[in-house]
């Protein structure tokens, strides 16, 4: 049978001071009336019904998670005692569903996405589920429009039916030197979303990370048990932070890559609203009561009145109890000194 899991427990530092620990950028309705939670759920319930639907968060956000999607299940919540990265939370929805459906396959969707064409994304998802069926681990290669560091790099391989081609290569965020390279050779991005049988991908694990499959074996043994919440924090404890692009996609040989034809961003930094969002004639991406002059190609978000005044690649966000101001270019080191100020609480 299909399932999907939304993966909804990230932190979302790039996206401060909007985006807080406590609040982080899966909830945040910045774009319409929806956060990106809500539509990434309106869009994988065209292809899976909703209670083959999990979403896996840490437990801090429940509460969010409750609010967003009041008519989600109890049962179809997964939560995790800390933030470990993905291949730690992939691994929990999958011995989770594992043990309600054996032979399932299963869906993995990020819930920082912005896609548009979703009439494209149905019908390559459902493309990607019939061929997941056949023991391959799908992926979606999306054509690069510039360098950027944030994503995974794949290189195609041989076409093995049409607009399905192996993973020759997978290389996750290299630097910007290698990312330039990268683009000018033809390499696709990886979108993020993975489709597979859980049994292949278990068996991966267990091949290319013993340890988290010995910890996932045990805590698989134990749900529906009352030890299971005591061996979830026990397990989780010994888990190193990995995503599952390092651990697992950068070396399987099961890797495919359907070509995506539909429109996709990850809304990972500030940048990337400006090329979701509709600019104004000096380029500026504006969501406040403003007055700018002589004001280029700057990212403005604010709750206050604001004047911009001969400021140009600027990225300025105002919120309740902080401030963001930054070159453009600089934006890549916000992650760093987000995370050593108590003011992402
Ligand atoms: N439950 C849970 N727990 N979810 C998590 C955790 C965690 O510890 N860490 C991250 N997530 C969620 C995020 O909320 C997001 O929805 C999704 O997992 C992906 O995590 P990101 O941190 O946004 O990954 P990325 O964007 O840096 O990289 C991935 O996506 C790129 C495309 O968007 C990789 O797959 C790249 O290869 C890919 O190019
Ligand atoms: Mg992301």
């Amino acid at each position: 049978m299909d399932w999907a899991c939304i993966l909804s427990g990230g932190a979302g530092v790039r996206l401060w001071p909007k985006s807080r620990k406590t609040f982080p950028k899966q909830f945040l309705r910045i774009i319409g009336d929806k956060s990106f939670l809500e539509m990434t759920y309106d869009r994988v319930k065209r292809i899976i019904p909703p209670e083959k639907i999990h979403i896996v968060t840490h437990i801090n956000y429940r509460e969010h998670l409750r609010l967003l999607l009041s008519n989600v299940k109890e049962e179809n919540l997964i939560f995790e005692p800390e933030q470990k990265e993905t291949l730690a939370c992939i691994c929990l929805a999958c011995i989770y569903i594992l043990k309600r459906d054996p032979d399932s396959v299963l869906g993995i969707f990020p819930s920082d996405h912005f896609i548009s064409k979703i009439d494209k994304f149905e019908s390559a998802v459902k493309k990607g589920y019939d061929i997941a069926k056949k023991g391959h681990i799908v992926c979606f290669g999306i054509v690069p429009t510039r360098v950027d560091t944030n994503y995974g790099y794949i290189k195609l391989g041989r076409e093995l039916e049409k607009g399905v081609f192996t993973a020759e290569r997978f290389i996750e965020k290299p630097d910007a030197k290698r990312a330039r390279y990268l683009v000018k050779s033809k390499y696709f991005w990886n979108s993020g979303i993975y489709i597979f049988k859980i049994s292949v991908f278990l068996k991966e694990l267990k091949r290319y990370m013993p340890y988290y499959y010995d910890i996932f074996m045990k805590i698989f043994s134990s749900i529906s048990t009352e030890s299971y919440i005591d061996e979830l924090k026990k397990g989780y404890k010994f888990l190193d932070k990995i995503s599952v692009d390092k651990a697992i996609m950068e070396k399987t040989k099961r890797l495919v890559v359907l070509t995506a034809d539909f429109e996709w961003d990850d809304v990972g930094s500030w940048s990337a609203f400006e090329r979701i969002l509709t600019k104004d004639e000096n380029g500026n991406v504006i969501k406040a009561e403003a007055i700018t002059h002589e004001t280029k190609n700057c990212i403005i978000f604010s709750d206050k009145f604001v004047i911009a005044l001969g400021i140009k690649d600027t990225i300025l966000i105002s919120v309740d109890d902080a401030i963001l101001v930054c070159h453009k270019s600089k934006e890549r080191e916000i992650k760093e000194i987000i995370q050593t100020i108590t003011l992402n609480e």
